[in-house]
């Protein structure tokens, strides 16, 4: 079973709930758009992927909660619908990419009948390309890695984290079904454990050989010659190659320089923004209950100053490679990126 992140059916929008796993494996159906919003916001979805598709099915839903007689007046709803989707988490790209690209449709519609269906179609249509280029993505990046390979990934890029068949883990599952022997190791991804609550899930789901292990041994297993290669997803890369991702991916990357293991990052041309500098990219900071405990367990004073960052930026130079569902670009990054965007 492949498991789908996000699906729209019968006007309503499923989830697996992510903040259930890997204890249960539980779905939820939404039919009002701020629903979706606070599944966002909460972790029920997250992974830039996964949440850019969410929004558009979140305006999806504002579309048909809308009662709306004139063609401004939905237009107007679903501006106020995007306002309150798109406020939800600032890191990830492809949430303004997903509502930008509904939002663009209706603007050649005529009636408020044409506008849902067209608004429901287009957000269909996203979910279903989102696999298809993680699938694309997969194949092109499997050619990095050798057989008996064991390849390092830090959060979850994976299934989980986009519609299906992930950026990050897509390279590791079209690695494994090439028939390459391949193993996994994953960060545990503190503090709030994607790798380990959902990135072991999934690759062991599947049957993938994955270790865990906590953030603090990346040093160890490179040191000791445990890691050929490095594969991770992105939140937001810019046109200069700086990469926004899960907190602890530039230490990693910083560790994969320093032990000469090449970094890779696998991302659509979704998640590219081309406009802004590193200084405007809003890091989304989270609450301090995160890292004061693990689940419900205290584990620090009450009252202790915390920084909780839930991005970080890495910058060009340790990377060795961006997949992308139209080939690979290697530095130098700002000329790779601007090629890639000018043949499509
Ligand atoms: O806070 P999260 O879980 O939404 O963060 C997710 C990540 O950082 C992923 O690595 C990134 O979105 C790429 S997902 C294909």
């Amino acid at each position: 079973m492949s498991l789908k992140t996000v699906e729209w059916k019968d006007n309503s929008v499923i989830m697996i709930d992510q903040t259930k796993l890997p204890n249960s494996l539980e779905y939820v159906t939404y039919t009002d758009y701020n629903q979706v919003a606070n599944a966002i916001r909460t972790l029920v979805v997250r992974g830039a992927p996964a949440i850019g598709v969410s929004g558009a099915f979140g305006l999806a839903l504002a579309a048909l909660q809308s009662d709306a007689k004139e063609k401004d007046q939905l237009i107007q709803d679903l501006k106020t619908a995007k306002k309150i989707l798109f406020e939800t988490r600032p890191t990830a790209v492809n949430l303004s990419w997903g509502l930008d690209k509904i939002m663009k449709i209706t603007e050649q519609c005529k009636t408020v009948s044409e506008i849902r269906d067209n608004v429901i179609a287009k957000a269909k249509e996203m979910a279903e390309n989102d696999v298809n280029i993680n699938k694309k993505m997969g194949k092109i990046g499997a050619e990095l890695f050798q057989n008996n390979d064991t390849i390092m990934t830090h959060c979850n890029a994976g299934a989980l984290a986009t519609v299906g068949y992930g950026t990050a883990l897509g390279v590791i599952r079209a690695t494994n079904e090439s028939g390459k022997n391949i193993k996994v190791i994953a960060t545990e991804t503190r503090p709030i454990q994607q790798g380990s609550r959902l990135t072991a899930f999934e690759l062991k789901h599947d049957g993938i050989d994955v270790s865990l292990i906590p953030d603090t041994a990346v040093g160890y297993t490179m040191a000791n010659g445990l890691v050929n290669g490095v594969v991770v997803g992105a939140d937001r890369i810019l046109r200069t190659g700086h990469v926004f991702n899960k907190i602890g991916t530039y230490q990693v990357a910083t560790m994969a320089k320093q032990h000469n293991i090449p970094f890779y990052v696998a991302a659509p041309l979704s998640t590219f923004d081309l406009k802004s500098n590193p200084e405007n990219v809003v890091i989304e900071q989270r609450k301090a209950s995160e890292v004061t405990g693990i689940g419900d367990r205290k584990t620090a004073p009450d009252g202790i100053d915390v920084i909780n960052p839930a991005f970080d930026m890495t910058p060009p130079e340790l990377i060795s490679g961006i997949i992308t569902e139209n080939g690979i670009v290697k530095s130098p990054f700002e000329k790779s990126i601007r090629q890639l965007f000018a043949a499509n």
